[in-house]
């Protein structure tokens, strides 16, 4: 009786062993998206998670619209060398991208424009460009979509880290553990806030969907933000500084990365297109989440998610509206950089390509030089409440 005890538990250990070893290898397959099949990502396991949110289509933010319908990106038909390394970028991350073109200043009408628009004719080109890929979502009835600009940037660990924000988003949008929602980050959501250089807090809500100890948050000292949620309960002294949130939003700046639901694009074009409008494209969303318009319900994440690549050479390359660098400032800069994020996709691309799954930080001091996908988006969020007090804009 006592020896047959002992294989058994031998052949469980091995059982144990093979199975756990599975779902680590499967884990990191998703996370590297382009070498996955959509199956073997839906048995992932979801270790740790919480009872708050249904699971049943929690994992479709892996396949590879990233659990929206679609993701856009905007890029001037002429910037063929941006056209060239997002695409690559993102077919080494799994995410099918469909590219809209963006819209020179020259083409704008006068006739076409919201009443009292007088913007630069840049910032007018570009609210336009954002307004035509608003028009096919809801021309086309796209449920939602992720919308991003040509320099948009992310972790190589996305699609580990969008299972965590949408466990946050369905958290703050309260979805029901029992009814499976249309989308996989919950249903009632207009706006996301993913690739932002700045988002604030809804003051009514104190919720905050938090991931601890999580490697893509940027330290601190290295973020570009202008403006940002208060974190002081959770970067002091005695913490590793390495929390990122996901929020309710009154707004934002920087549109390299958002996503809207198509009731959210409706909203949008009513009261960006439609109506008297005088802001950029970025102030507008903003204003939409401050003001509440047609009751436009924001969510955010701080770090922010997307960041911003600047690839070597002349930084006039860098942006299309002229912000920051036009050609009078230009420099040129022998090293490529990418904004707000530690394990940039596009900094990896050579990593990618040779199939390691060992990636190299931004920084080194912090992270260590390089670190395995698995550790990488290893973060696990949950929720809090913050005691009113806390409620102080950072
Ligand atoms: C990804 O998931 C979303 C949400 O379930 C779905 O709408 C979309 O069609 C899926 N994309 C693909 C390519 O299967
Ligand atoms: C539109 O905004 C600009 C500044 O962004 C301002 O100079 C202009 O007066 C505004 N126009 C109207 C009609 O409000
Ligand atoms: C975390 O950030 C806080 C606030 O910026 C700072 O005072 C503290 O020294 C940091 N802690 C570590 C371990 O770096
Ligand atoms: C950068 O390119 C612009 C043209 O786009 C040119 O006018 C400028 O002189 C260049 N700057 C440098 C430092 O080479």
């Amino acid at each position: 009786m006592l020896p047959r005890l002992n294989y058994l538990i031998i052949y469980l250990g091995i059982a144990i062993t093979i199975i756990s070893f599975y779902f680590s290898t499967v884990r990191v397959q998703c996370a590297l998206g382009g070498l996955n099949t959509a199956e073997s990502c839906s048995r992932q396991s979801l270790e740790n998670s919480d009872n708050h949110v249904s699971k049943e289509n929690l994992l479709d933010v892996q396949n590879n619209t990233l659990g929206f319908h679609e993701v856009f990106a905007i890029s001037l038909p002429e910037r063929t060398d941006k056209r060239d390394a997002l695409t690559l970028q993102s077919s080494l991350s799994g995410i099918a991208l469909t590219i809209m073109d963006g819209v020179d200043s020259s083409r704008l009408h006068v006739k076409a424009m919201p009443h009292t628009m007088d913007q630069p004719p840049k910032d007018m080109a570009c609210w336009r460009a954002h307004m035509n890929v608003i028009q096919h979502i809801v021309n086309k009835g796209i449920s939602s979509a992720l919308i991003m600009e040509d320099d948009a940037d992310w972790d190589v660990a996305l699609k580990l880290q969008l299972v965590q924000y949408a466990r946050g988003s369905r958290y703050l949008l309260s979805s029901s553990p029992e009814e499976m929602p249309t989308s996989p980050y919950g249903d009632g959501w207009d706006f996301f806030w993913l690739g932002h250089c700045g988002a604030w807090f809804d003051e009514l809500d104190t919720r905050r969907f938090v991931i601890h100890h999580d490697p893509t948050v940027v330290p601190p000292e290295n973020r570009q933000y202008a403006g940002h949620p208060d974190m002081s309960l959770w970067e002091r002294q005695d913490t590793d500084n390495r929390t990122r949130i996901v929020y309710k939003s009154e707004g934002g700046v920087c549109a390299a990365a958002y996503a809207v639901s198509l009731r959210g694009a409706q909203k949008i074009l009513y009261h960006m297109s439609m109506l008297p409008y005088n802001r950029s494209v970025d102030w507008g969303f903003h204003d939409m989440c401050k003001d509440r318009k047609s009751d436009f319900n924001c969510i955010a994440t701080y770090p922010a998610l997307f960041g911003v690549h600047q690839p070597a050479g002349n930084t006039s390359k860098w942006s299309d509206i002229g912000h920051g660098t036009d050609e009078s400032q230009s420099q040129v800069e022998e090293r490529p950089s990418s904004k707000n994020l530690a394990f940039s996709a596009r900094m990896n691309i050579g990593r990618l390509l040779s199939g390691t799954t060992l990636f190299e930080s931004q920084f080194p001091e912090a992270t260590g030089g390089e670190m395995d996908i698995a550790d990488i988006g290893r973060g696990i969020g949950h929720p809090e409440v913050l005691p009113k007090m806390a409620v102080v804009e950072g």
